[in-house]
């Protein structure tokens, strides 16, 4: 009695906004993994390779002069220049290293600042389905409202403007798209984000947009939703170095935007980060002066991983979309009749592969598996014989 009395009190202590928040399906299924000897995993959204060592070691020098300070809450203005200069030769887009462009903890702190700096309480925001596991949380812990707009394998899961304007309310706030996308791989073409632009501009909606695997596409162009005609003045644009330069571990992204939004995310930046940290914004320069070699050769690499499995997959009877960004395969599991956790968890017990549930990822993830690419092609092969057998067990 005392035990639950006590849980009870506990409980009350706890946020509203928190208590909405449902604990990662990633999450879940990674402890899981943990106990488990011998897996191959397909899981886990980041590049096996280390960070290419010329970056490495501009930070390790950086450490060695003993530069460990914090730096401007903006982040150092050589990042911030060098950031402004990547984004105009890259994009033709210009943008102003004071005021405009604010160094973060990665995409995500970026993606929880413009949400904190954009909404106010019951605003909502409009989120393909599937999508990336943090896009609903960030918002309900800004105090706005996620409404979904589901996205199907028919349309190569790519967002429809039409279905977004029909979601669109009084309260509507902003569009979040994040494309190349996690999990589906899905790229936009430029003629559906111009159309999606066309009804933020009637509506006067934001777009944030998280560009962050904007340098993985294979084949096709990334187009970058700032760079549409009249629209740098309505987007929050999210970009970083985790995935293109392998730098998943030094926490460093950045937001460009309109000022009055960039002086908001910095208030709020500097009251609870003070500044992204020093030796990685250090090794963001190097990346963005010298990297591009690099991020080329790793590009490559994963086209190749790509298309050996998207094809073993279709192989085997499960069949994929094939995705033409980021580092994802996204195949329909319908074969097996399972629903998308059984798939995994079975996947995991009986053959030691580890791929994540599409559920995690929404109601329009149900039916499919996230399969991370970025691992090498032995496992990747290896992966695909274990499945081979474990789908053939279960077809119905
Ligand atoms: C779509 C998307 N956005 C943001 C992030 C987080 O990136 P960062 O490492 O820059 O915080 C991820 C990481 O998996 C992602 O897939």
């Amino acid at each position: 009695m005392k035990q639950t009395g006590k849980r009870r009190q506990k409980r009350k202590i706890i946020s509203e906004r928190a208590n909405r928040l449902s604990p990662s399906g990633i999450r879940k299924f990674f402890d899981l993994l943990a106990s488990i000897e011998g897996v191959i995993s397909l899981g886990v959204g980041e590049p096996d390779y280390a960070t290419p060592w010329h970056i490495s070691e501009a930070a390790v020098k950086s450490l060695e002069r003993g530069y460990t300070m914090y730096t401007s809450n903006s982040g150092i203005l050589e990042l911030r220049q060098e950031t402004a200069k990547y984004l105009e030769g890259i994009y033709g887009i210009k943008y102003e290293p004071v005021g405009e462009i604010l160094m973060t903890v990665g995409v995500s702190e970026a993606l929880d600042l413009a949400m904190r700096a954009i909404l106010n309480p019951g605003d909502e925001v409009i989120i393909p389905d599937p999508h990336y596991v943090a896009y609903p949380s960030c918002v309900i812990l800004a105090g706005g409202e996620p409404v979904f707009v589901p996205t199907s394998e028919k349309e190569s899961f790519e967002v429809d403007a039409d279905d977004i304007e029909s979601r669109i309310t009084p309260k509507t706030r902003a569009i979040l798209l994040g494309y190349p996308a996690n999990p589906t791989g899905a790229v936009m073409s430029r003629e559906k984000l111009l159309a999606i632009a066309d009804v933020a501009r009637r509506h006067k909606l934001m777009v944030v947009s998280d560009e962050i695997y904007a340098r993985l596409t294979y084949g096709v162009e990334h187009t970058c939703f700032a760079g549409l005609p009249g629209m740098q003045a309505n987007t929050v644009l999210l970009g970083g170095f985790s995935k293109a330069y392998a730098m998943t571990g030094w926490r460093i992204g950045y937001a460009v935007a309109p000022r009055d939004i960039i002086a908001a995310m910095t208030k709020i930046h500097q009251y609870t980060i003070m500044s992204a940290p020093t030796m990685a914004q250090v090794a963001a320069i190097e990346a963005l002066k010298s990297g591009e070699s690099s991020v080329q050769e790793m590009v490559e690499d994963y086209n190749r991983r790509r298309m050996v499995i998207v094809k073993g997959f279709c192989d085997i009877g499960l069949s994929c979309f094939e995705p033409k960004g980021a580092f994802y395969a996204f195949p329909s599991i319908a074969v097996t009749g399972m629903t998308s956790e059984e798939f995994s968890e079975k996947l995991l017990i009986e053959e030691r592969v580890a791929a994540v549930p599409g559920s995690a990822f929404g109601e329009c993830g149900e039916g499919y598996i996230r399969c991370c690419y970025a691992t090498s092609l032995a496992d990747i092969e290896e992966a695909l014989n274990r499945m081979e057998r474990f789908v053939k067990k279960h077809r119905k």
